[in-house]
């Protein structure tokens, strides 16, 4: 980052102007600020991705909790999974300049299913899950290098997420079982045992809007 910009110092002016001519200072910082090269590395590109990935995902992700608390406390676990089908892809979708998605093979939404694209990172991180490895975000450039996709593990955490994603009868009670069936008929997302993969956060960030912040 020290090193981002390079200053050019433009010695053949000096020697130009001959010995005795000297260049006022002014107008030597002047010539050199238009000369300033903003001389951005990708390594730098990329790491300020992964900064905005990982403040956009925790963003969304504690909106989402936040908005999930408040409308169970309103109106009980039914109606938070009515709520959750409404507006869950409004409440994670915080920026305007990326695509943010929450994407699962074992999903409840199929419009939540992996694309191409993201299938092969869910697949590692799914492997990961399995044999007890950590995985870190990621990001890969796709569309010729004009956007980078960050993905993020989605490690079940266990706790109020059973009570919608755990197992039905014993954790998942009768009358949310219902009101998913009703809602959800096609629903692959029960089951869910603390520490399994859930899903991974995919967010698609022009390159360009990364540079913009830098
Ligand atoms: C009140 C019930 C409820 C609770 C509690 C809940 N979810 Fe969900 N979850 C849903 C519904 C409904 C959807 C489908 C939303 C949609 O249609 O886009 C969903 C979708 C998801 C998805 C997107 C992939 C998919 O399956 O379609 C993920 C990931 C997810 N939930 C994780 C969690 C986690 C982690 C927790 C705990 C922090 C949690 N959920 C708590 C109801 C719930």
């Amino acid at each position: 980052m020290k090193n981002r910009y390079t200053y050019i110092l433009l010695v053949s002016i000096i020697i130009s102007c001959g010995p005795r001519e000297r260049v006022s200072k002014e107008v030597f910082d002047e010539v050199n600020k238009n000369m300033e090269i903003k001389r951005l590395t990708e390594v730098e590109i990329i790491q300020e991705a992964m900064i905005w990935g990982d403040s956009i995902s925790k963003s969304a992700q504690e909106n989402l909790i936040t908005n999930l608390q408040k409308a169970i406390e309103e109106g009980g676990m039914p109606h938070a999974i009515e709520f959750c089908k409404e507006n869950a892809s409004q409440i994670t979708n915080i920026s305007e300049d990326i695509l943010i998605r929450r994407v699962s093979t074992k999903n409840r939404n199929s419009n939540n299913y992996p694309d191409s694209q993201e299938s092969p990172i869910l697949d590692a991180y799914a492997y990961n899950a399995e044999n007890g490895l950590e995985s870190e975000p990621n990001i890969q450039k796709i569309e010729n290098g004009e956007v980078y996709l960050y993905t993020k593990a989605i490690i079940f955490p266990g706790g109020i997420c059973l009570s919608c994603h755990g197992e039905p009868g014993s954790q998942i009670s009768d009358p949310v079982l219902n009101a998913l069936e009703n809602l959800y008929p096609e629903d692959n997302a029960k089951g869910y045992k603390m520490g399994e993969l859930r899903g991974m956060w995919s967010l698609r960030i022009p390159k360009k809007k990364v540079v913009d912040r830098l």
